[in-house]
């Protein structure tokens, strides 16, 4: 096969430039030979490089759960296997229908091997419920276990995947949020869970302080072990309830968080009553998409009215999407006296 032959020190913007033209041949080990590192081409390109004619070890593509389930299910219950899946760490959540339960174990097995970074195999029980939105997981395969350190945006955060509420389909937004915070503001998370938004926001910007809030006594604990791991000092956390705990904590913030997508309407005279002058707040909601967002901001707008608050909303965005046609709203918007 046609190559190219590239010092040491050049390989990886010569690697760059023939990904962007297109000319890097895939699915090729490439490999060091006295000092050159051999990248396979398709065909010849303007370097002051000389190119060679070598022979590559073929890098076997991984196979998907379909490929890997062929022959151990019927083409039917193929044809009705879901094939999304959440990784938490090493752990990945599958979502199994009822018709496909009695083949869940070879599912598991299946999912194991399309991917050496996945551990352990959990299976969703029912959805988010209660208090703390903690979700049942039935074990499958793999390593016997519910824990897992997941890593996003330089932070790793060790959490049980059943005790704990934790998605990582909330990545993005953590980034946006993270990206808005200025120096020296002082940030609070409510329902701070085992501590995503509290850690990636003390480790990525430079916040005063970022205080947490959270009743969940399990993901408390992580948030705090989070924390400490993470080598976060401006981090301050509370285990209770954010409609007892904030008013007791004779703070005000620069931003404030309110990640509790169900019911946290019920939360926003706390947050409104917490909120430095000209504090930014991000609300979350769960709307239809025909009530996205005018529902979001009457919720808001009917809060400050309540609370004898000015508010200029600053926009909102679609952050995850529960069902068809229903959607996680972050509303933000600034508010002053
Ligand atoms: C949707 S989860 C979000 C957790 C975390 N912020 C995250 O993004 O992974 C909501 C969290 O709010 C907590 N929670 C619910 N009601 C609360 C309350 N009144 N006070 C404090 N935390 C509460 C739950 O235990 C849960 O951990």
């Amino acid at each position: 096969m046609l190559a190219v032959k590239v010092p040491l020190k050049k390989v990886e913007a010569t690697k760059d430039y023939l990904i962007k033209k297109g000319i890097l041949e895939r699915g090729c080990r490439i490999f060091k030979e006295k000092g050159f590192i051999y990248l396979p081409i398709k065909e010849k390109f303007k370097t002051e490089f000389s190119f060679a004619d070598k022979k590559f070890e073929e890098i076997e593509r991984p196979k998907t759960l379909k490929e890997v389930l062929k022959g151990k299910l019927t083409e039917n219950e193929l044809s009705e296997l879901k094939t999304a899946f959440d990784v938490v760490g090493e752990i990945a959540i599958l979502e199994i229908d009822d018709k496909l339960r009695k083949k869940e174990k070879v599912i598991g097995k299946a999912l194991l091997a399309t991917a050496p970074n996945i551990k352990t195999v959990l299976r969703k029980e029912g959805s988010h419920t209660g208090e703390f939105r903690a979700q049942k997981m039935k074990f499958l395969a793999g390593k016997n276990t519910k824990e897992t350190v997941h890593k996003e945006l330089g932070v790793k955060l060790k959490l049980n995947v059943e005790k704990v509420y934790f998605s990582p389909r909330i990545t993005t937004e953590r980034k946006r949020i993270m990206e808005l915070v200025n120096p020296g503001e002082d940030v609070l998370v409510m329902f701070s869970g085992a501590g995503p938004y509290v850690c990636v926001i003390a480790k990525n910007t430079k916040a005063k302080s970022v205080y947490g809030v959270e009743i969940n006594p399990d993901a408390h604990k992580y948030a705090l072990e989070n924390a400490k791991e993470n080598w976060l000092y401006n981090v301050k956390l509370f285990l209770g309830d954010v409609k007892k705990v904030v008013p007791k904590l004779n703070k005000k913030f620069d931003r404030i968080l309110m990640p509790l997508p169900k019911s946290g309407e019920n939360f926003l005279d706390v947050a409104l009553k917490a909120a430095k002058e000209k504090a930014v707040i991000h609300f979350y909601d769960f709307l239809a998409d025909k009530d996205i967002p005018k529902k979001a901001y009457e919720k808001v707008k009917k809060a400050c009215e309540r609370n004898k608050k000015k508010c200029r909303i600053l926009g909102f965005v679609r952050c995850g999407q529960l069902a068809p046609r229903a959607f996680r709203v972050c509303v933000d918007f600034e508010c002053r006296a």
